[in-house]
């Protein structure tokens, strides 16, 4: 069992590691919009909510080369992934890490991270068990002036051509309403949970985002470990002819040629 959720962990640290990467120009649109709406007072100090592997951490420091980040998440196993990554990049000197679950007692939760200029929070506000909670939290940890930027998206990415959507789409549905039960908050408008915060929102922005052939060299692998991990979680609902059709797809699918990667992002700027 404790081999299982390790592996489940590995394949989950390798899966936003390839997000990142193959979502790269959007990932980098996102930061220089950011740029723009920091412009004149750069962040110095940006706290990462639920950093995950870190991916963006890094590329906000990429953005802002002057600044210096905290990642924070639950997961140890994540932390370490930060830690390694920000020593290969030789920016162990600008990164660190806590770790710290925002679920816990409010007393203890929010961990002595001082005050911030930029809070980063991508696909993590929807883990949340009291969203309101750890928003004004955040309000509090930035200076004022200080902007929260967060990201959520529709679901995993959509990778399959034409003739195999109608059972990615059957795949996706069965997911999306299992994920409605677990992640309540999924899916959730944020920006009026952003005002009640205490929050100024100043934009949401949606990026739907298509990608053609050619694509980034990892995306092949993205949908082999999506679509993998998908077939692997639904493997109770799915019937046996869908069952079937997604492992003879999954064989090939790293090496296919027409492979698109569909996926849709918002993301809110909210002013303390
Ligand atoms: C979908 S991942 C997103 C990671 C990263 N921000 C990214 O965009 O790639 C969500 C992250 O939130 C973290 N997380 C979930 N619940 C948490 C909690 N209660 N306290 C702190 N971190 C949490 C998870 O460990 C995970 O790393």
């Amino acid at each position: 069992m404790a081999n299982h959720h390790e592996h489940a962990n590995d394949s989950m640290t390798e899966l936003l590691d390839l997000d990142a990467e193959v979502l790269r120009s959007h990932l980098s649109d996102v930061t220089g919009w950011v740029g723009e709406l920091t412009a004149g007072r750069p962040p110095r100090r940006i706290l990462d909510l639920g950093s995950g592997t870190g991916t963006g951490s890094f590329a906000l420091l990429e953005r802002f080369p002057g600044a210096e980040a905290v990642a924070l998440d639950v997961s140890e196993q994540m932390l370490h992934r930060v830690r390694d990554e920000a020593r290969e990049r030789g920016l162990a000197d600008q990164i660190s890490t806590v770790q710290a679950d925002l679920d816990t007692d409010p007393e203890t939760a929010w961990p002595r991270i001082g005050a911030v200029d930029l809070v980063w929070a991508s696909a993590s506000l929807h883990h949340l068990a009291d969203p309101h909670r750890v928003l004004t939290e955040v309000h509090a940890a930035l200076r004022p002036g200080g902007l929260l930027v967060a990201v959520e998206m529709d679901g995993f990415p959509r990778f399959l051509p034409g003739e195999h959507s109608a059972l990615e789409e059957r795949c996706h549905a069965l997911l999306d309403r299992r994920r409605a039960a677990a992640l309540p908050h999924f899916g959730d408008d944020w920006a009026p949970r952003l005002a009640k915060a205490g929050f100024t929102v100043e934009a949401e922005r949606v990026f739907d985002i298509h990608l053609t052939s050619p694509l980034p060299a990892p995306a092949g692998r993205y949908a082999e470990l999506s679509l993998g991990r998908m077939r692997h979680g639904l493997a109770e609902q799915l019937d046996a002819g869908d069952l079937a059709a997604l492992d003879s797809l999954l064989e090939g699918v790293a090496r296919r040629h027409d492979l698109t990667v569909r996926t849709t992002r918002t993301v809110w700027a909210a002013r303390r």
